[in-house]
């Protein structure tokens, strides 16, 4: 009958390509991040998983698309901090609910947050950085990749920690965004280390500080905000699979275990670590610790943003 053909049609799973949204551009952060672990896991699901990058409007456009997706393992989604933690508070008329319409898979990386700025910004340091933002107001240019996202809250939270008020400027992610950095057409931003880590290396780019209370092993030399004398501005951000509600427990359980598997692989986890990304212990790689993160995310960011006044355009 039905039940056990859908029983068969799950057991056989997968059966094609599966279809993974990215709600950013390619070549960001959460791109990156997708394509190391996607890669892995295709090859233990013996399909493969095609990035389909949908960005607009913080990401929530591609997360609405993959909330709404058939609920059958083949369209999963790469949400973050962003999506399923600080948009709830900055889109009033948000078409899906980070905490109840997906089947969470597991968390992916850790993405610790920098304070970048374009390689000619006049400053040699947090504190003098700090002090240029503060006394030029509008005249410094901040990117960021779309209301709610990553690089938007966390911009928001430190221009409030920092009371500046530079002008915002929105891409559709923050590798078109680092694009301008390099070419010095925007001043600063703070984005993902797994983005700006090679540019940092690079010396094309300056990174007064890393917001974490460790400094990272990819970036020895990057000073913590702590240590560069910025009290008050320590975050990080993540990025993690989810499916659509209603996806069967079984499929969670293979995409789960595929994803398992993949940040547990050494050539996997060291493409992630090169980068300054952070893998999730064993007990974070669960559908039921991310179900948990999202929802004290949101309860997190809700407060921060609301405190700063930040809404969406
Ligand atoms: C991206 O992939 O562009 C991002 O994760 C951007 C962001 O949220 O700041």
């Amino acid at each position: 009958g039905l039940a056990t053909s859908a029983a068969q049609a799950q057991g056989n799973y997968p059966q094609r390509p599966i279809t993974m949204i990215v709600p950013f551009a390619a070549g960001g952060p959460t791109d990156v991040i997708a394509r190391i672990v996607g890669d892995n896991m295709s090859r233990t699901l013996g399909q493969q998983i095609v990035v389909e990058n949908v960005a607009g409007a913080g990401g929530t456009t591609g997360i609405t698309r993959g909330a709404q997706a058939q609920p059958d393992g083949y369209t999963i989604m790469m949400g973050h901090m962003g999506t399923h933690g600080a948009a709830p508070a900055l889109y009033p008329n948000l078409k899906y609910d980070p905490s109840k319409d997906f089947a969470p898979i597991g968390l992916a990386a850790g993405t610790p947050i920098l304070i970048v700025a374009k390689k000619d910004f006049p400053a040699k340091d947090l504190k003098g950085f700090v002090e240029y933002v503060q006394k030029n107001g509008d005249k410094v240019n901040m990117a960021h990749a779309g209301v709610g996202s990553v690089s938007h809250s966390t911009g928001i939270f430190f221009t409030s920690v920092i009371k500046a008020k530079p002008t915002m400027v929105a891409y559709r992610g923050t590798g078109p965004a680092l694009n301008d950095l390099m070419g010095n057409t925007v001043d600063f931003m703070t984005d993902q280390i797994v983005n700006v880590a090679p540019q940092v290396q690079g010396g094309n780019i300056k990174a007064f500080a890393i917001a974490t209370a460790t400094r990272s092993p990819a970036l020895p030399d990057v000073p913590t905000t702590k240590e560069a004398g910025l009290d008050g501005y320590e975050v990080s951000a993540w990025n993690a699979v989810f499916a659509p509600k209603g996806t069967p427990p079984e499929i969670v359980a293979k995409l789960n275990e595929a994803l398992v598997k993949a940040l547990s692989d050494e050539n996997t986890k060291k493409r992630l670590l090169d980068l300054g990304g952070v893998i999730p212990s064993t007990a974070e790689q669960t559908p039921a610790s991310l179900q948990k993160l999202v929802e004290s995310e949101v309860a997190r960011w809700t407060p921060v943003l609301k405190a700063a006044g930040a809404t969406a355009e």
